[in-house]
């Protein structure tokens, strides 16, 4: 996933776009890349589905919508959340923008035994991609971080988006050791259970930036998840044992 760190620095949430249609060859393009995301847990089932975005719920005037489907399992919504993410930094790369849209909703709620999870826009359109950090609000590494050991992967994780900018992450460095937590909190403008269901995926985004920061920064790293529990204020995602190359 290391290809994918030069997008991290230009990514942005694309909510308008262009009447240009994708062409058929980046149509099969964005298909192929769908068909090789790097799961999180390969043992989760997951279903991605391309319909026009006109007909769903989304209020962006996008080509597109990418509806994510995936089997209830513990850490089911951060494994989909890892999985579009790439998806997402993928699509900067082909001049395309998007939008993960939570407050998408989908008439059959379970296909196939498959439940739905979100949607995410895409499309073309007219503007620029960012340049560089300076253009993301966010909070620092530090704030979130502590024990940080090498600044570098501060840089790049820091950048990750997430539902309504809330960046639930929380990670305690201790050596070589990371326990990464999503850190339970309220959104005013979310209902409790939107909050809950965002943030896993948010997680998922953070470990695929996590990952990418790693790969890019010559580590290797052996990972073990945790949960998605409701339990408790912190919740364990993941612990990594980090060793530089
Ligand atoms: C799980 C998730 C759900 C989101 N849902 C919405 C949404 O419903 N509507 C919207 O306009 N943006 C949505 N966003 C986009 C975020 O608001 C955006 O990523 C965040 O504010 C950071 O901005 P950036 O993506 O431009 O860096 C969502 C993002 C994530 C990760």
């Amino acid at each position: 996933m290391k290809e994918l760190s030069e997008y991290v620095y230009q990514r942005k949430s694309v909510r308008r776009y262009s009447e240009t249609k994708l062409t058929e060859e980046e149509l099969e393009k964005v298909k192929g890349y769908i068909s090789q995301l790097k799961p999180l847990i390969p043992e989760i089932k997951t279903s991605f589905e391309i319909v026009p975005c006109k007909d769903t719920n989304c209020g962006f005037n996008a080509e597109y919508c990418l509806l994510a489907y995936g089997e209830p399992s513990n850490l089911w919504l951060t494994n989909i959340g890892y999985m579009l993410e790439q998806l997402d930094l993928y699509l900067v790369s082909l001049g395309i923008g998007a939008c993960w849209f939570g407050m998408g909703k989908v008439e059959e709620r379970v296909k196939d035994g498959l439940e739905f999870a979100i949607m995410m826009s895409f499309g073309k359109y007219d503007g620029e991609t960012r340049k560089s950090a300076d253009d993301f609000s966010r909070d620092d590494a530090d704030d979130f971080w502590s024990g940080m050991s090498d600044a570098k992967l501060g840089e790049i994780v820091r950048l990750a988006p997430s539902a309504v900018n809330s960046q639930p992450w929380r990670v305690e460095q201790i050596d070589n050791k990371l326990a990464v937590y999503r850190q339970k909190g309220k959104i005013p403008i979310l209902s409790a259970n939107l909050y809950k269901h965002f943030n896993k995926i948010d997680m998922g985004i953070f470990l695929c930036y996590l990952d990418i920061a790693l790969e890019n920064e010559g580590y290797a790293f052996t990972r073990v998840l945790g949960t998605e529990s409701d339990e408790g204020k912190r919740v364990l995602v993941a612990t990594y044992e980090i060793n530089k190359q």
